[in-house]
């Protein structure tokens, strides 16, 4: 086992990503390949905790943008962000890692509420702990949760698992010119606007000073690559 750079890590796991090639829901496929990558991660010797997203299921954003009440919207959101993660709990321990599922909204038929120092426990028995229902609250983002999160833990990094490479200074799918930054400060994204997390989640980050790392999680081996300061990524620090 090598020493790694990091002892404990959140991994914000887009839940787009999960869909992997098709327009909705979850591509086993892609939630095991994902499930390998945690593993190299853990067996590397770097303790795992994960937030995933439910874009793949359904955005509270796009639902109060269709007439829904936000905060209905939005708790529909959080049902999905579980789906995922039993998903994800069930393709890790398929594959002999220990996980634990738990909510921010208690439903104890399917997995252990959020209770910070059991989650505590349980990341240092090594088992990788999902973190479902994003913070239980409307109006916050699962990227809020994250950095929540991977502050209760005292996280060493937060990485941001998504379809793009890192942070770029224009879109990549529309701008063939865009540049990727390698990094930023937190400042830099609060004022240019970047889309790297909201607001919030950057805030957050940046007074427990939490570096982030932006990675493309759609190709194998980059969680540990970029773990390791490999492969193109964004570093957003102090
Ligand atoms: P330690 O024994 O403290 O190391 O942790 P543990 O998680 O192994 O012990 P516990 O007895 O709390 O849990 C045993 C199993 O029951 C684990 O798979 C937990 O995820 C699960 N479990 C614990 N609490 C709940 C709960 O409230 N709801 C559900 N659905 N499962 C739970």
């Amino acid at each position: 086992m090598s020493d790694p750079q990091y002892k404990r890590v959140l991994l914000k796991m887009s839940g787009e990503v999960l869909m992997g090639e098709n327009q909705f829901g979850l591509d086993p496929e892609t939630v095991n390949r994902v499930a390998e990558d945690i593993k190299e991660v853990v067996e590397n010797g770097t303790e795992v905790c994960v937030v995933v997203g439910a874009g793949n299921i359904f955005r509270g954003v796009s639902g109060a943008a269709a007439g829904m009440d936000r905060t209905t919207a939005d708790y529909m959101g959080m049902l999905g962000i579980v789906i995922n993660a039993l998903a994800l709990q069930n393709a890790l321990e398929n594959i002999e890692i220990q996980t634990r599922v738990m909510s921010a909204i208690p439903m104890s038929a399917i997995c252990e509420p959020y209770i910070r120092r059991k989650a505590m426990r349980h990341m240092e028995k090594g088992r990788v702990v999902i973190f479902a229902a994003g913070t239980g609250n409307p109006y916050f983002t699962t990227d809020t949760a994250a950095a929540l999160r991977a502050s209760e833990m005292n996280c060493d990094a937060m990485l941001k698992g998504t379809k793009v490479d890192g942070v770029y200074n224009a879109d990549p799918e529309k701008d063939p010119s865009a540049e990727r930054y390698d990094r930023l400060s937190y400042m830099d994204v609060l004022t240019k606007d970047l889309k790297v997390m909201d607001a919030t989640a950057i805030s957050l980050a940046r007074e427990n000073d939490i570096p982030i790392m932006v990675f493309s999680v759609k190709e194998a081996g980059n969680f540990a690559q970029a773990l390791k300061g490999e492969g193109p990524h964004t570093l957003v620090t102090n």
